[in-house]
């Protein structure tokens, strides 16, 4: 298995360039909440490993491809062949929402969220029946504010090739973002934030683990979500089939502009089979999160090295929290694989809590109880003075 071997990214030097504004006129936009959009220009230097292919142009190679780095065959040549250094200026969309009372007794407090693979930044402000399903309203009703982003190649986000996007150039690029914030930059009326706590989830909590590991001053508090680093239960292999990807533009016009790099599952079942489980959703959801899903350039999840993430010197607060029945993360079953080893890697932090979601999948803002998952959140940073 090649799959997670080839991270070498550190994140360098990254500078802002320059900022649009424009009012969020997004039909989601929480009731209690004032938003704002923006595109911004970051400008990210990192290591971009070099994908050496074979590139695929049809479905029978990606699939030839996949068999190959998610099996057992011995010496196969790495996906990737050497790295390059690489600055460029790349434009990320994103939404500022803050409570409507501007007196709110967190509204300072900003949590930087990042979504995960097959979604982009309206994971975390869902149209779907909003009362149930979506954080950033809950999060404004009790005060806080959100900052959340379409991950690069994504949304209103700059494009680029599904062989290059990769985690390194993200972390950057999620970097930059927190120092922006710190600043009050695109922080609404808010100004200059009391906090910032990174939120991530899944493939956006990776990022949000390795920013506080290589920058432990960059944020104030940690939230991972839709996670685990018990690699027994880590099974990306079994993922990978379960996926059966796709190469997405083949599959859905809307995916016309992406090239053979970026894949999706194949259909609704795949889609469920790894990020829900039931009972504990509702299908009419599941058909949503279907009908919304993005790309994933397969460069993403290659370039994830879990074993190399360095133990972070955090010690802000740290919560853990996955569902219960995560298959990505924990193999369907996280009750025995949560907490360990992530209350050693995690030792530094003044106050890590693991806790497992009950009756969950992965995508846990798409099950029944999101809002129960919500509250855990919202009353852990309470607990911790934020
Ligand atoms: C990229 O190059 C710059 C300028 O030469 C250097 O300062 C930086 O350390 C390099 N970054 C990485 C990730 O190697
Ligand atoms: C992973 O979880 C198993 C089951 O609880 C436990 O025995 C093991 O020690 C954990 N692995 C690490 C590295 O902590
Ligand atoms: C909903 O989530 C909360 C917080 O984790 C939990 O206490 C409660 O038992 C959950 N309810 C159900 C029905 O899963």
């Amino acid at each position: 298995m090649i799959l997670g071997t080839s991270l070498q990214g550190t994140v360098t030097q990254i500078a802002l360039l320059a900022s649009v504004v424009s009012l969020c006129t997004a039909d989601s936009t929480p009731q209690e909440a004032v938003c704002t959009d923006y595109s911004i220009t970051v400008r990210a230097t990192a290591d971009l490993s070099t994908f050496a292919g074979p590139k695929w142009t049809d479905n029978n190679e990606l699939t030839q491809f996949i068999i190959d780095v998610n099996g057992r065959i011995p010496n196969l040549p790495s996906p990737f062949n050497g790295d390059q250094n690489v600055t460029s200026d790349y434009k990320i969309g994103a939404t500022f929402c803050t409570p409507r009372d501007a007196h709110a007794k967190n509204a300072k407090t900003v949590l930087l969220a990042t979504h995960g693979l097959g979604f982009d930044r309206s994971y975390w402000n869902l149209p779907y029946d909003p009362d149930e399903y979506n954080f950033v309203d809950f999060a404004t009703q009790k005060g806080y504010s959100v900052f959340f982003y379409d991950r690069l190649g994504l949304g209103e986000s700059s494009s680029i090739s599904g062989f290059v996007n990769q985690y390194s150039v993200q972390l950057a690029i999620l970097e930059q973002l927190a120092s922006y914030l710190r600043a009050g930059q695109y922080t609404g009326s808010v100004g200059v934030p009391d906090s910032i706590v990174l939120l991530g989830h899944s493939f956006g909590s990776y990022l949000s683990h390795a920013l506080v590991a290589y920058k432990p001053d960059a944020v104030d508090a940690l939230i991972l979500t839709g996670y685990g680093l018990n690699a027994s239960a880590l099974r990306f292999d079994l993922v990978f089939e379960a996926w059966q990807f796709r190469i997405a533009s083949g599959q859905d016009e809307a995916f016309a502009k992406f090239d053979a790099g970026y894949t999706t599952w194949v259909d609704l079942y795949a889609n469920i089979n790894t990020f829900f489980k039931g009972p504990y959703f509702s299908l009419d959801v599941a058909k949503f999160a279907e009908s919304k899903k993005q790309p994933i350039a397969f460069t993403e999840p290659l370039t994830i090295n879990p074993g190399a993430l360095p133990l972070p010197k955090f010690k802000g607060p740290v919560l853990l929290i996955t569902g219960e029945y995560d298959f990505i993360f924990c193999n369907g079953y996280c009750t025995d694989v949560l907490d360990s080893p992530a209350d050693l890697i995690f030792g530094a932090s003044k106050k890590f809590k693991s806790y497992v979601q009950p009756n969950m999948g992965h995508g846990m803002n798409l099950h029944k109880n999101a809002t129960g998952y919500f509250g855990v959140v919202t009353d852990f940073l309470g607990a911790n003075g934020l």
